[in-house]
Parts: structure tokens; C-alpha cells; sequence
């Protein structure tokens, strides 16, 4: 495989970072300078070597994705940009997203290729923790806002569980607010929001799972995770423990 392919799958950045490291010579491959990046290694036979430490091969990928507007949470559509066509430095490691952002919702989305983190993260029974930065207009009151922390009627078979609501703001009629559910419905912030007399106008996500949107990434942009924020992920049974209760 290239070198500068195989360093990128191991989460040290973007495929055109990576050749920026090599050529700028900070890898080594069995203890040499190599400054191509084409240079062809072996994962399993070659010692390879960023900034002095050695690199090990990683099965999967994480990232995390700024969504911006206008482009739908997808890997292939006819008609428009889907989030993956964002990652193509990424392309060739059956990346999928975790879950979904609607197209004008904005923020962090989780790109992995690990099914069975991703199935867990999506799971109903984990009670993942998800924020969003809402805008909203309409006439919100604190009785609504109360209704959203209690948990609303939003048509669906049962009505949502409890949310988190904080940094409430009032301007000119509209709203911003911070909101934290626990659940995935379809458009759920949208429709908790619509229940309680009001209409979004903005939607960000800005964490997920404890893992928080970088603020230095623009809207677009993506990075690898780190190998504390994998292990954030990954270990949401304390999640699941705290929330149980609730639903009791
Ligand atoms: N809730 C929504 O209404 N839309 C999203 O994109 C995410 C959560």
C-alpha cells in the first residue's frame, strides 16, 4: 500500500496532511527518512515511524464531520451532495455516517466504518446524549420549555423522554436555546420544538455521545478522532446506567 495511504487510514490526518509530513520528513519506514509519499509499504512487515513514535495499524476509522447545510446525511445520492462526497481524502474505507442530520441541519457528524460502534451509538436502549444549538422563532414560553424537560407529544406512539434545556435566549422574537436528548427520532428537535408553539429556524449539533464539535473546524471540514475520543465513544454503558431510571 502507498505511505501516505496507510498513515492516513492510522488517524494521523487528512491523506493531504499526511503527504505534507512525509515530504517534510518527519516518517521514517524501517528506521529511514522517506520523503515519498507514494512509497510503497507493508502494515504488517514495515516499522513505520511519525515524529519518532511507531505507528500501529488501526482496523477502523473514526472521524468527525462539520456538517454544513445543503448536504445530505448519505453515502451516494442522485441529486445531491452527500456527506461522504466531503471525506473523498477519506475514500476507500467503506466509510458510512453514524445516524443522521437532516440536510439543513449543521454539526457534528460521527464517520466511521466500524458497524458494531455504530450500532451500539444508534441503539435505543443506549440513551446516547446528543446537543443541538437551536434557533427557533414563535412564542415560546416557559411552560413550553418545562413541556420539553418533561417530555412532549410529538405524534409518534409515545411521547419523548425528558430533555435538557439550558442558555434560553430572547431576541427580537426569536430564540436560541441548547437542548439535549437522548433519543433518534426523525426530525425530533424539529417536531419537540413544533409541539411546544415554535418553529426551527437553526439546528446544530454540538455533541455527541460526550464527544464534543471542534471548534476549529470549519463548516465542512472533518479530522480523525483521537484515541480518547474513540474511547469516549466507545464506552457508553455509563450512559445507559445513568438513564435507565428514567424510563423505569
Ligand atoms: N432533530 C432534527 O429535527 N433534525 C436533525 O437533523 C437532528 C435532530
Amino acid at each position: 500500500m502507498r505511505l501516505d495511504k496507510l498513515i492516513s487510514q492510522m488517524q494521523i490526518g487528512t491523506r493531504s496532511q499526511v503527504k505534507e509530513y512525509i515530504r517534510n520528513g518527519s516518517v521514517t519506514v524501517n528506521g529511514q527518512v522517506v520523503k515519498k509519499p507514494e512509497c510503497k509499504v507493508n502494515a504488517l512487515e514495515d516499522k513505520i515511524c511519525y515524529m519518532g513514535r511507531e505507528l500501529c495499524f488501526q482496523k477502523f476509522a473514526y472521524y468527525m464531520l462539520n456538517k454544513p447545510s445543503g448536504v445530505v446525511t448519505a453515502t451516494k445520492d442522485s441529486h445531491d451532495q452527500t456527506v461522504m462526497d466531503l471525506m473523498h481524502d477519506a475514500a476507500g474505507k467503506d466509510l458510512f455516517p453514524v445516524g443522521r442530520l437532516d440536510k439543513d441541519t449543521e454539526g457534528l457528524l460521527l464517520v466511521t466504518n466500524d458497524g458494531t460502534l455504530s450500532h451500539k451509538l444508534l441503539s435505543p436502549k443506549m440513551h446516547v446524549v446528543k446537543t443541538y444549538y437551536v434557533e427557533c422563532e414563535g412564542a415560546l414560553t416557559s411552560e413550553g420549555i418545562f413541556m420539553l424537560e418533561q417530555g412532549v407529544d410529538i405524534g409518534d406512539e409515545k411521547i419523548t423522554l425528558p430533555a435538557s434545556v439550558s442558555n434560553v435566549k430572547q431576541l427580537d422574537g426569536t430564540y436560541s436555546m441548547l437542548l439535549s436528548i437522548t433519543e433518534g427520532r426523525f426530525h425530533q428537535v424539529k417536531r419537540m420544538i413544533h409541539a411546544v408553539g415554535g418553529n426551527v429556524t437553526y439546528l446544530k449539533r454540538i455533541s455527541f455521545g460526550g464527544l464534543f464539535l471542534d471548534k476549529t473546524l470549519a463548516n465542512g471540514a472533518w479530522r480523525p478522532l483521537r484515541q480518547e475520543e474513540i474511547m469516549q465513544l466507545a464506552n457508553q454503558n455509563q450512559n445507559k446506567n445513568q438513564n435507565k431510571n428514567k424510563e423505569d
